[in-house]
């Protein structure tokens, strides 16, 4: 096993309709002058917006900034850098989902940085966000687990690039989880948010067997949840299966996951450049270059994935056909969620894409990803090319 250090401050306040604990948390905090960011409106049209405005207006001077973008972006999340600055606002509370919670992150830590804030998301040499304006989240939508770890992710579509920031300053001090809000997500959201929670345990478990028995075993609880819990596409309103859904997309990125084990990263690091170069939903980048990775690095990967197809598809047989059959399912699994597995099947404008991708990992560096840091980008140009 390997050693690990872990925290995770965040206050998770779970279930149906808490707000009336908002004021007292946020007095708290000593929070006086409190930015409300939201995105481009679902949360004024499905009420929650005014639900927590009425809890919150009386005892606190809000600031709104609303219009943050699916894959929230540099310029518009500068506007709100602006707009905090000026209003010295004290506290900022992130209303809506990953995208929303990233860009509120990102915020927080812009507001007294004097330098440009790109640089830091660049990692230039010495920039770093020093501080953070103290921030929480209510979360509308179950996928990327942002609720609950310190980690974003920003795009800035004018240069094609998307970039991740984090570290200890930027855990929420608390998070709201209320999985009535899943009833409103439409079909697309529903699918997204179990892929991607779906995918943040692979990537965290299909490494290397034996290390760390009981990250195994919860991993692999989670995966079985969310294959239980799929109804929740069709049937949003089941508070049951929405509550299990929210708690498993947290459960997946709240740090928990990687205590002592191997990870890699790779699918979500090639998925943020075919969001950067294509807008394709995070998640649906995801199912795109999964499958394609794990065959990929079949030979590292195939005892983990025998694992995977004996514990959660319920697969027997010779461990070979075992791990490939796990392949399979997964695939088929988000073919059952109505989510294309090809790159192809959102755009043809595919040729020098796998090269393209491949020249920008080697300018960063990134030249050995994966677990035994094995994986080239050669590698990477090559599972790209299985992907069109
Ligand atoms: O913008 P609004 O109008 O709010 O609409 C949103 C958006 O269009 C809508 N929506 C959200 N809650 C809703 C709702 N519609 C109806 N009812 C509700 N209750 O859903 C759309 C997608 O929202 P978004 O926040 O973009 O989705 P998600 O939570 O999947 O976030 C994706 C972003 O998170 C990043 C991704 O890269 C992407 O930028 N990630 C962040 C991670 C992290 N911080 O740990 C890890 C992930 O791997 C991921 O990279
Ligand atoms: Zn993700």
């Amino acid at each position: 096993m390997e050693n690990f250090e872990i925290i995770n401050p965040v206050r998770v306040v779970f279930g149906k309709e808490q707000w009336n604990r908002l004021p007292e948390i946020l007095k708290a905090q000593n929070a006086k002058k409190v930015m409300v960011a939201y995105g481009g409106g679902s949360v004024k049209k499905i009420g929650l917006f005014d639900t927590v405005m009425k809890e919150i207006q009386n005892d606190f001077e809000i600031v709104e900034f609303g219009g943050i973008e699916a894959n929230p972006e540099y310029t518009k999340l500068m506007e709100a850098v602006e707009l905090a600055r000026k209003e010295s606002v004290d506290f900022i509370i992130a209303l809506g989902g990953g995208s929303v919670i990233d860009g509120v992150k990102f915020i927080s830590g812009a507001i007294g940085y004097e330098g440009e804030p790109w640089d830091v998301l660049e990692r230039k040499e010495g920039c770093v966000f020093e501080s953070a304006v103290p921030f929480g989240t209510i979360l509308t939508i179950p996928a990327t687990g942002s609720e609950v770890n310190s980690g974003a992710v920003i795009s800035r579509s004018e240069i094609g690039a998307k970039r991740t920031m984090g570290g200890p300053l930027f855990f929420p001090v608390f998070s709201f989880c209320d999985p009535t809000v899943v009833a409103t997500l439409p079909k697309r959201q529903l699918a997204n948010g179990i892929i991607d929670a779906y995918m943040h345990v692979l990537e965290q478990y299909l490494t290397v067997p034996g290390e760390n028995l009981l990250q195994e075993r919860q991993a692999e609880a989670i995966l079985s949840t969310l294959i239980e819990v799929k109804g929740v596409v069709d049937n949003p309103a089941d508070y049951d299966l929405a509550a299990n859904f929210m708690l498993c997309a947290s459960h997946a990125l709240n740090g928990n996951l990687r205590c002592g084990v191997k990870t890699d990263w790779t699918t979500h690091m090639i998925g943020h450049e075919l969001t950067a170069k294509y807008g394709i939903d995070h998640a649906r980048t995801l199912a795109i270059v999964g499958p394609r990775l794990f065959e990929n690095q079949f030979n590292r990967k195939k005892s983990k994935l025998a694992q995977y197809g004996e514990r959660v598809w319920g697969l027997n047989g010779e461990a070979d056909w075992v791990a490939r059959k796990a392949i399979e399912k997964t695939e088929a699994f988000f073919h059952e969620l109505e989510v294309a597995t090809k790159l192809s099947e959102y755009t043809k404008e595919t040729a020098d894409f796998p090269q393209y991708v491949a020249k920008i990992f080697e300018k960063r560096d990134w030249t050995a990803m994966g677990e035994h840091q094995a994986i080239t980008t050669k590698d990477v140009e090559t599972i790209l090319e299985a992907c069109i």
